[in-house]
């Protein structure tokens, strides 16, 4: 292929991944990617898992009612810093729901709590390194920025515990746990923009949100 014939389709490439996936290809050529920085695991982090806990936070199974919140659909890939995708990688994420409040006995809300969202979820990439979750906008709760928690074990390969944020929400400039990541490309990394995407469910955001391992 002539260079300029790649060049265009790696324009198109670079197009078409926006929404979905950053472009591998212009990490390629800045050299190794931006690994994902560890974040603290929370306290909030299941006590024990709850029955339904697929990649859809927004039902819950045998309930009629949709979670409250705006559904956002998160999705990515689990990389290594070469690019590469990690195999047989377990994604999972926890958040609390509309209202601030975790699914969990040491959140003092937790008789107020949303019973029709999930609150935690797994699942494993599929063949070609994707993970993606249907669950809500993650909202501010007393001192945190809007975050989704993210746990991801590699088998044999390594493990991260981090958070996801979202772009443009005043409060993460006064986020004490964003702001710990001293790193400025490590903490946009970790900083995801929420788009409308209608074409995927009607009313719901998308964002994308590469995980990179340090292997
Ligand atoms: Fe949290």
């Amino acid at each position: 292929m002539s260079p300029i014939r790649l060049e265009r389709r790696r324009v198109l490439i670079g197009v078409g991944a926006t929404l979905m996936a950053p472009s591998v290809v212009s990490n390629a050529v800045a050299g190794d990617l931006v690994v994902t920085p560890g974040q603290t695991e929370g306290p909030y982090y299941p006590a024990s898992y709850p029955a339904d806990m697929d990649a859809d936070l927004v039902r819950v199974k045998g309930r009629a009612a949709q979670a409250v919140g705006q559904v956002t659909h998160i999705s990515g890939r689990v990389l290594d810093k070469r690019g590469e995708i990690v195999r047989g990688a377990m994604v999972e994420i926890w958040q609390c729901d509309a209202q601030g409040i975790y699914n969990h006995p040491q959140d003092p809300g937790l008789p107020r709590r949303d019973a029709a969202f999930q609150g935690y979820g797994r699942v494993e990439v599929d063949a070609s390194g994707r993970y993606a979750f249907r669950t809500i906008r993650p909202v501010a709760y007393a001192g945190r920025t809007p975050h989704i928690h993210f746990k991801v074990h590699a088998p044999g390969v390594g493990r991260l515990t981090t958070q996801m944020y979202v772009a443009g929400e005043p409060q993460n400039a006064r986020d004490g746990l964003l702001r710990s990541i001293r790193d400025a490309r490590a903490r946009e990394s970790v900083i995801v923009r929420l788009e409308r995407a209608d074409a995927v469910e009607a009313g719901a955001l998308a964002g994308s949100f590469d995980i990179v391992l340090a292997v």
